[in-house]
């Protein structure tokens, strides 16, 4: 589906430092010479934006594991077509804070077979996996204490706590596992510029 720019996900558990390294990364590409954007996911156009809502604020059980993948695969249909694909047209380099691996993770394992379900949803309705994918592997006791001490109202998926964290930092290295020619795990445990260092070296890496 595309063949110009570049797409870049960030993905780890709530609170890992992603917002803060896609900010670090996207200045330095710029230096570069880079026309970046930066947008995320769920949400990043009008459209998703509203269904965002919908999902991060509410009862854990407000919605079941299946109508978040559809509410979730709706949000990402919309934000492909009005935002991503045509800044790749523009051969832009495309930040998007968590894509299609947090669906596979969040949703898909939820409950048996629904990890097949996310599958065929983003083959039939998705169809575009990013060229590179940063994991931001963190210890949830460490991350959740970052992410609660923000104090929004988006905190559906945190209130899942501990426990889900903690699945879900397992189910993101085996991921990477899974797809290795585009996941690279880093480590979330060190400072802000020691980390930003690890992550520019990889993208430089692989954009030249
Ligand atoms: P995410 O986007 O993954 O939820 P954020 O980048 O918003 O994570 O970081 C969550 C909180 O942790 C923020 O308050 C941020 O300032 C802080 N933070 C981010 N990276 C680090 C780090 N390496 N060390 C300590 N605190 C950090
Ligand atoms: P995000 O705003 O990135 O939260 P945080 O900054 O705390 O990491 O994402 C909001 C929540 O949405 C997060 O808990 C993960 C969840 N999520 C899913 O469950 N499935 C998805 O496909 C996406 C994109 C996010």
């Amino acid at each position: 589906m595309k063949e110009k720019g570049y797409f870049i996900s960030f993905e780890g558990i709530d609170g890992s430092g992603k917002s803060t390294q896609i900010q670090k990364l996207a200045r330095f590409l710029e230096t570069l010479g880079f026309d970046v954007i930066i947008t995320r996911e769920p949400g990043g156009s009008v459209g998703a934006e509203e269904i965002r809502n919908l999902l991060l604020q509410g009862n854990v059980d407000r919605w079941s594991a299946e109508t978040e993948i559809l509410l979730f695969t709706a949000a990402r249909r919309d934000h492909l077509e009005r935002i991503i694909l045509p800044a790749m047209e523009d051969d832009k380099i495309v930040i998007c804070d968590r894509f299609t691996d947090s669906t596979r993770m969040y949703q898909g394992m939820r409950g048996p077979n629904l990890r097949n379900l996310v599958d065929m949803l983003n083959e039939k309705i998705i169809n575009c996996d990013p060229d590179l994918t940063i994991v931001i592997d963190i210890d949830p006791q460490i991350s959740l204490k970052r992410a609660k001490s923000r104090e929004t109202v988006e905190e559906r998926f945190e209130d899942f706590g501990v426990e889900m964290q903690l699945n879900m930092r397992h189910g993101f290295i085996e991921l990477a596992k899974e797809f290795s020619n585009r996941i690279e795990v880093v480590n979330g445990q060190q400072s802000v510029d020691d980390l930003a260092k690890d992550i520019c070296s990889i993208v430089k890496a692989k954009l030249s």
